[in-house]
């Protein structure tokens, strides 16, 4: 990370980019972890409305709300001095007009205390984009698999497979840059694609699933942790098993208590 004692701003992304240098991102939903990813260099904390899946035991992020985001946004600012925050603006929050979009988007900067927002679209989007930044918001695009597009979809898939595709994944990206975004996230694009938009944009790329090129990538922490269980997303990578620390220190504790052997006497007064 930057020095220590400096707040990172949306400068020190583009300047990354120009020095070949990979800009760390991670999700965190609480003020203690997004504290441990900043003590361990991370420099993009996005509060992610994964939140659904990662905190709420929602299967999507559909029903998300904007209350619940804020919530958790506030946690994440309170946590993390240096990181640049970045509030995940859940479904039609920012859809009915820009003007939805920017009354929404100065909660997340006024009450919630975070830096930028990031919206999920293109083209379509980048008019709110445009006066979101001119409003003084610093937004981060979002492109490729779109988790809130999933009802429309009929799913989850990997996006750019066919050349009307790519054209138009690449023409999002673009609109965005020229609409002011400060970075775009690529979700689950192919690898050769990714690494042809992150060559045409002055505003670098963040990768999940996009493969090795992108500027900087970002993972879902729950996912490097080893906390979401029920398989290993091709994208990411389990740096820990914590699912398994965790249950091995529950059924501990239920032992010694069920045993008496816990509270001993060096924990009572
Ligand atoms: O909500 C989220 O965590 C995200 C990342 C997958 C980029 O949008």
């Amino acid at each position: 990370m930057q020095d220590k004692q400096k707040k990172i701003t949306v400068r020190y992304f583009r300047q990354k980019k120009e020095n070949s240098e990979k800009i760390l991102a991670l999700t965190a939903y609480d003020a203690p972890t997004a504290k441990f990813a900043e003590e361990c260099g991370i420099e993009l904390i996005l509060v992610g409305d994964s939140l659904g899946m990662a905190l709420l035991g929602y299967k999507s992020t559909i029903p998300v709300t904007i209350e619940q985001s804020l919530h958790h946004c506030a946690a994440v600012a309170r946590g993390a001095k240096f990181a640049f925050i970045v509030g995940d603006m859940p479904f039609m929050t920012y859809h009915p007009s820009a003007k939805t979009a920017m009354v929404n988007a100065a909660r997340y900067i006024q009450e919630a205390g975070v830096d930028g927002v990031k919206l999920e679209g293109g083209k379509s989007i980048a008019g709110t984009v445009g006066k979101l930044v001119k409003a003084g918001v610093p937004v981060m695009g979002h492109i490729g698999l779109l988790p809130q597009s999933v009802l429309t979809q009929g799913g989850y898939r990997i996006a750019g497979k066919t050349k009307d595709d790519e054209q138009r994944l690449v023409a999002d990206a673009k609109a965005l840059e020229d609409a002011g975004a400060f970075c775009v996230v690529l979700e689950c694009i192919p690898a050769e694609l990714s690494a042809r938009i992150t060559e045409s944009l002055k505003i670098p790329t963040i990768g999940i699933g996009a493969g090795p090129k992108c500027d900087g990538q970002v993972q879902v922490v729950n996912d490097i942790l080893g906390l979401f269980t029920d398989f290993i997303p091709k994208h990411t990578k389990r740096y820990a098993n914590l699912s398994e620390e965790i249950k091995k220190a529950f059924t501990a504790y239920a032992n010694e208590v069920r045993s008496g052997k816990f509270p001993g006497g060096e924990n009572s007064f």
